[in-house]
């Protein structure tokens, strides 16, 4: 009889361990990072050209769904130039004093990585804005009539924005990065050589045609591919398998309920709802979210650029409509009238 073990409950006992296994196959080289060729090569030419003129690397800003990798270019920005990478994140600087705090500290080089910086608030965005584009920062000292405002130097730094979508940066901050680098989902291909990369460090021994099961079903995100793998790993520990091939790989998977397309709980729901209550109905957004209890931005950021990538789902003006690819998936019949 085939066990069904959640996939969800299993990462819950060890979230600890999973970070740092996440750190530990983390891409330290622009050599070691598959795929995003384009921005890779735009990036090799931004820093060489920065070291060979001895500069500091103008501001960077990396854009695109989560697991993607822009954390780890933010600390290959500092590997490659051999410089501090200092570590924190929008939420994090919530008054203009901890982000001048930050500022003032930094020494000449160092790499300023700014996590969800489309989360910072206006307020501390105005004090980046001088910072960014003149290497100052205004702060006021004092209260009441006795308060001034002093200026300071700040040393040159790179300061390296990460945010799951550009549209939510304001266009004033977007507008200091010297270079903006949106990162796309991955192909199956590449997925299979970051799967394969992370078996070796991980010491597994993994078959090409097991590292395309496991690619293909990870919503052509890395960091998917990755935890897919240590599932895969532990089952294989568990039935003594050494070497995962092609036929344990896919059965492994199904073991922890992830289907063919690598569709996850939400997904599922999504193109349930689309399916069922609303089916051949557009619908938008915001109605979306809330028959599903989740933020919009949830669906918007970390769903749907998977699910229209697939051909699961697609966005008309009037709203998200499932396609007759999504039905048969979840072993429906499609709606008449050959909607799409
Ligand atoms: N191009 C790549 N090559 C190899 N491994 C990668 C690549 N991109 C990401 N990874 C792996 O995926 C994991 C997640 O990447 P990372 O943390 O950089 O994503 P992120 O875009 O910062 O995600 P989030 O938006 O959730 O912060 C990393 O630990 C790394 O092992
Ligand atoms: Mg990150």
């Amino acid at each position: 009889m085939r066990r069904e073990i959640d996939l969800e409950t299993t990462l819950a006992g060890a979230p600890e361990r999973e970070a740092a296994l996440e750190t530990s196959l983390r891409p330290e080289r622009l050599a070691d990072f598959v795929g995003q060729r384009e921005l890779v090569g735009h990036l090799d030419i931004v820093l060489g050209s920065a070291r060979s003129r001895g500069q500091v690397v103008d501001h960077l800003l990396f854009a695109g769904p989560p697991g993607l990798g822009k954390t780890s270019l933010a600390s290959i920005v500092a590997q490659e130039m051999g410089a501090t990478l200092r570590v924190t994140a929008g939420p994090v600087l919530s008054r203009p004093g901890d982000v001048a705090a930050l500022l003032t500290d930094l020494s000449e080089g160092d790499v300023l990585f700014i996590d969800e910086i489309h989360r910072l608030t206006r307020a501390v965005e105005e004090v980046l804005y001088s910072a960014m584009e003149d290497r100052r920062l205004d702060v006021m000292v004092g209260r009441g009539p006795s308060a001034r405002s002093i200026r300071l130097e700040l040393a040159p730094f790179t300061l390296v924005g990460a945010t799951t979508r550009t549209g939510l940066v304001a266009a004033p901050l977007r507008d200091r990065f010297g270079f903006v680098g949106q990162l796309d989902l991955y192909d199956v291909e590449e997925l299979a050589a970051i799967a394969t990369r992370s078996a070796r460090l991980l010491g597994v021994e993994l078959a090409d045609a097991g590292a395309t099961v496991i690619a293909s079903r990870s919503r052509g995100t890395p960091r998917i591919a990755n935890r897919l793998l240590r599932r895969v790993r532990d089952y294989a520990a568990v039935e003594q398998v050494r070497k995962i091939d092609e036929a344990f790989a896919a059965r492994a998977l199904d073991v922890f309920g992830v289907d063919v397309e690598g569709l996850d709980k939400l997904d599922r729901r999504i193109l349930g709802l689309l399916c069922g209550s609303f089916s051949s109905q557009p619908v938008g957004l915001t109605t979306l979210a809330h028959a599903l209890g989740e933020e919009t931005a949830t669906i918007e950021d970390a769903y749907e650029p998977y699910l229209l990538r697939a051909g699961l789902l697609i966005r008309t003006p009037r709203g998200r409509l499932a396609t007759e690819r999504a039905y048969r998936h979840l072993g429906l019949q499609p709606p008449g009238g050959g909607l799409l």
